[in-house]
């Protein structure tokens, strides 16, 4: 099914990640609204700040491909327990994905299982802006 889908692309893209400095390969999947899937890595850099996280990088890459709404995200760290997505991804998220859910995978059975909504509720996004 498509959610087994997106964690067997999350785990494949950490292979690709760009992370000599943190050491922290991570992969991440999206399924866009037209229902094509989209793979990213986080992608560092020796200016620390710049680095991009491997849900960003998937984001970017669908919407690049022209998709504007975003139904699910998976992203798997290589630790033994499930990590949330950061901040900033969350409101990456919310800007295309606002009811999508969020599902954290690692090195282990477990899991989480969640949505944006309860990662960043009362969200800034940009029905704020009309
Ligand atoms: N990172 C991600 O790509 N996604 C997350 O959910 C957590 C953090 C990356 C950013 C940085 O390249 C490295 O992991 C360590 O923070």
């Amino acid at each position: 099914k498509t959610v087994a889908r997106l964690e067997r692309l999350a785990r494949r893209a950490a292979v690709a990640s760009y992370s000599p400095y943190s050491r922290f390969p991570v992969g991440a999947a999206v399924l866009a609204g037209s229902g094509k899937v989209y793979a990213g890595c986080n992608v560092e850099n020796a200016s620390f700040g710049l680095c991009n996280c491997a849900e960003r990088t998937a984001i970017f890459s669908a919407v690049a491909a022209g998709e504007r709404k975003i139904k699910c995200v998976v992203v798997y760290t290589p630790t033994p327990a499930p990590t949330a997505p950061c901040g900033a991804c969350r409101q990456v998220i919310n800007e295309f994905g606002p009811k999508a859910r969020v599902i954290s995978i690692c090195d282990s059975e477990q899991r989480i299982d969640t949505t944006l909504d309860a990662l960043l509720p009362a969200a800034f996004g940009p029905d704020d802006l009309d």
